[in-house]
């Protein structure tokens, strides 16, 4: 049975991947081996039912970590920097998971996204691959939507609008937008009870509130997104964009094993990347240019029949609202694709809306499924 090593396991995205872990059974096919920057020689937990051999290890102990066949790292891009290159330099010979972006770009990795990507996986594979890097969030909830296009070589180019969570600027800035809903409400909280007050008045109390000096958003650099947003996402980069922007077109085209974002052959994908007040959902509006004109119901199919987790959500006003949000698909798989409609622009120019939970396609399954590809 393969030794699996697991660093960061208990963080946000860590989190994830072990509930997700349990919830598919795959402890039953692995030693896990449970590893800690903080606390080496700790009792290890215990996930699905499975007892760990040995107390938590050290993180950064070289030996221990060269003793697994995988190593699974949800501990982020720090570590990985500091870690990997050392472990490659002793001599270790095994397969690298990691859910950080620090190796994602390297010619040797592959950004892992099996129900897209699949031959790009086999392939490396097959040439002795070691790498397995999982895609930026916004990249893999795009491609679990709209792979259909993509395999049936349909898109000319793609524009991204994004709508982000608070998740994906990490744990603390979702308690941090909490607790910016409860200080708006609590400064009106009288006013509301109030059926004859003023809306004016609430809202320029409001409006004081969130640009108020004690307004809680120092994980959000300084700037409210309750009852706002925040739109940059992430260190600037060249030509305008942020990073966030720069992955959506480098990052797509590594994945779909295309040349690199901007050469010949490549697949144009740009927008403006923005975030907003959703817990742990990012949606996404998009314009596609097809490279032909393809009937609606042609299309609906296309993306549909993709793969087992994207689902068309006719684009009616009812269903819409219903399916096609934040709050419905939270805390789920299911990656609904809606808006479908041809736009003004042409026949080829097609519109979407799509929605996905951040935490899990786009962060911690995609990890646990190449963990179960290795085994396979
Ligand atoms: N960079 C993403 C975001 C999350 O800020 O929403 C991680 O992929």
């Amino acid at each position: 049975m393969s030794k699996v090593g697991l660093v960061g396991w208990r963080g946000m995205v860590g989190s994830v991947l072990m509930q997700r872990m349990v919830e598919e059974g795959d402890f039953a096919h692995i030693d896990p081996v449970y590893f800690s920057t903080s606390n080496a020689g700790g009792k290890a937990p215990s996930f699905g039912g499975k007892e760990a051999n040995a107390p938590l290890q050290d993180a950064t102990n070289i030996d221990a970590l060269k003793a697994c066949d995988i190593i699974v790292t949800c501990q982020g891009g720090d570590y990985t920097k500091e870690v990997y290159p050392k472990l490659r330099a002793a001599g270790w010979n095994g397969h690298w998971i990691d859910a950080a972006s620090a190796l994602r770009m390297a010619d040797d990795a592959v950004i892992v996204l099996d129900p897209v990507n699949r031959h790009v996986i086999q392939d490396a594979l097959a040439r002795g691959g070691r790498n397995w890097i999982g895609g930026n969030c916004t990249v893999s909830l795009m491609l679990m939507g709209l792979g259909g296009l993509f395999k049936h070589d349909l898109v000319e180019w793609v524009s991204a609008m994004t709508y982000q969570a608070a998740s994906g600027a990490g744990a603390q800035n979702m308690r941090e937008l909490i607790a910016q809903m409860g200080a708006i409400h609590g400064s009106v909280a009288d006013l509301l009870a109030d059926p004859a007050s003023a809306i004016l008045d609430i809202d320029r109390r409001v409006a004081e509130t969130i640009r108020s000096e004690s307004f809680p958003k120092k994980n959000f650099r300084n700037t409210p997104l309750a009852g706002s947003l925040i739109p940059w996402i992430d260190v600037p980069v060249e030509h305008g964009q942020s990073k966030e922007e720069w992955k959506g077109g480098a990052e797509c085209n590594k994945i779909l094993g295309k040349p690199a974002f901007r050469s010949a052959g490549s697949i144009p994908i740009d927008g403006l990347c923005v975030r907003i007040g959703a817990m742990r959902c990012h949606s996404q509006g998009l314009t596609i240019k097809l490279k032909k004109d393809v009937p609606l119901d042609e299309v609906t199919q296309i993306i549909a029949t993709a793969n087992d987790w994207v689902k068309v959500v006719p684009n009616e006003r009812e269903i819409t609202e219903r399916e096609l949000s934040p709050a419905a698909v939270t805390g789920t798989l299911s990656v609904p694709v809606g808006r479908l409609h041809k736009l003004a622009m042409g026949p080829e120019y097609l519109g979407a809306f799509t929605v996905g939970d951040q935490l899990l396609w786009g962060a911690a399954e995609p990890l646990r499924r190449m963990l179960r590809i290795l085994l396979e």
